[in-house]
């Protein structure tokens, strides 16, 4: 685990996944077909934060294994022997019956979340939304005549890429091609003051965009509007984080109008922000809160649905109906190995307090992108929130008019071939793709985060001159 292939010949790797492997979110032209550019990527080993490809190159990760997922980083021992050992223990049973690791790793989990109470196991964050969005429609039904079933959910937010979850995504880029979609789902403004739709700033922009919720509400019919799922600081729709005044404003609406609310930690989860929660910034009190990716880091596949118990109540309180009880399952949640994982995950964390290194790394690189900025004309806005970053490309600071996404992804590509992964958001607003994204795992040093800015740097004086 050094780096160093044992096996230097993995052509017949490379070779089986051209020929049978369909990557994710990824145009084949470049590999597959009579006259391949250029090979598909392997990624071999991982250590700490930085991982080698198939030739042995070494990459720094500055994106937690490409979607912000590796929060702890690569090569962690003791996540993998737990997981090991909970595994000849016992793999899996049905989520019908509860589980050691799945016991122990939800007490954990509540700890980190006064005011929430349950949690309901799942295998992907997509999954872990649909489980949100069933129990809202099944509350309307048992409660409000299956009138108060509407789901709000912002521009920009994405929520998964199950037909109903793309029905709840503000990205209309990765949405095309993919309806008819799911009825019932209402799209609110997004709260990115860069690109503003109000001629205000600061908290009053903040209550502006929130108000636009209330907007929309009132037009829908608040009786019609069961629940707003909303992601803490938005992720692939630009890493935006929200204004000030703008939460307070969003949980006091959801209240006036007996909303539910739905908070998508998928990616802001357990740590990304410098909190244990995005939402934990805000003092919000949400209904559902939703993760995945960094809830085991990727050690194994884990999602949760987490609720308060007053949502809990409302499938418990009426045992004369066979109907009332969450008649959902979800065959991987009863996977064991995520829980054990996640456990190990969050011990780390406190352990080698990765949260205060979060923040005080995520501020450390916010003004290193910040002084990019004024270095680099093309950088038009910086934004994020502990180790979660954007930076969005502009071919103008006055018309804010965005970079061409051919040069955006130029800046991605020449950092790679510098050994530098970064990200940049992809297919998800159209002629919006233009931010370059940020989300080295919590374990990041100053060299590390130099390293990103100084790779990025010379990436923009190449494209952009
Ligand atoms: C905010 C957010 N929610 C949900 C999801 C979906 O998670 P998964 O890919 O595990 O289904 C993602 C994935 O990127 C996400 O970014």
């Amino acid at each position: 685990m050094d780096g160093k292939l044992r096996d230097n010949d993995i052509s017949h790797v490379v070779e089986a996944d051209r020929a049978h492997v369909w990557h994710h979110l990824i145009q084949h032209a470049g590999w597959t077909g009579p006259d391949p550019k250029a090979d598909p990527r392997i990624i071999v080993e991982g250590r700490g934060m930085r991982v080698w490809d198939q030739k042995g190159k070494e990459h720094l990760d500055g994106v937690s294994g490409g979607v912000w997922t590796v929060n702890v980083g690569y090569g962690r021992e003791r996540i993998a022997n737990a997981v090991r050992d909970q595994l000849i223990k016992l793999p899996y049973f049905a989520g019908t019956a509860g589980s050691i690791p799945g016991a122990l790793f939800s007490e954990k989990l509540i700890s980190k979340m006064p005011g929430m109470s349950r949690v309901y196991y799942t295998n992907s964050g997509s999954e872990a939304n649909e489980k949100a969005f069933k129990m809202v429609r099944q509350i309307a039904h048992k409660r409000h005549g299956g009138k108060k079933h509407k789901i709000l959910y912002r521009d920009r937010d994405y929520h998964g890429t199950t037909i109903a979850c793309l029905s709840a995504g503000g990205q209309d880029e990765r949405n095309a091609q993919y309806g008819p979609y799911t009825p019932g789902f209402v799209r609110v403004p997004h709260c990115l003051e860069y690109r503003a739709q109000w001629d205000l700033s600061g908290e009053e922009y903040g209550l502006a965009a929130a108000n636009a919720i209330e907007e929309v509400i009132l037009r829908e019919g608040p009786d019609t509007v069961g629940a707003l799922c909303l992601e803490p600081v938005t992720a692939g729709g630009g890493v935006i984080v929200p204004p000030e005044g703008y939460w307070p404003r969003v949980q006091e609406i959801c209240r006036k109008y007996d909303i539910l609310l739905h908070i998508d930690e998928v990616v802001c989860g357990v740590g990304r922000t410098g909190t244990w929660f995005g939402y934990q910034h805000y003092g919000v009190e949400p209904d559902f809160v939703t993760m995945a990716k960094g809830v085991a880091s990727g050690y194994a596949a884990i999602a949760c649905c987490v609720t308060n118990e007053r949502v809990f109540e409302m499938f418990r309180d009426d045992a004369t109906d066979p109907m009332n009880y969450f008649r959902d399952i979800s065959t991987f949640g009863g996977c064991t190995a995520g829980p054990a994982a996640a456990l190990e995950n969050m011990a780390i964390i406190e352990e080698e307090g990765l949260l205060d290194n979060t923040v005080a790394m995520g501020d450390y690189m916010l003004d290193q992108l910040r002084a990019l900025k004024d270095k680099h004309a093309v950088i038009g806005d910086v934004r994020g929130k502990g180790l979660f970053l954007g930076a969005e490309l502009v071919s103008d600071r006055g018309s804010k008019e965005p970079a061409p996404e051919k040069q955006v992804q130029a800046v991605v590509a020449d950092c790679m071939a510098q050994g530098v992964v970064i990200g940049a958001t992809n297919r998800s607003l159209p002629g919006f793709n233009n931010t370059l994204c940020y989300s080295p795992a919590l374990i990041a040093t100053r060299d590390d985060i130099d390293h990103l800015v100084s790779a990025t740097d010379q990436a923009l004086t190449r494209v952009f001159g």
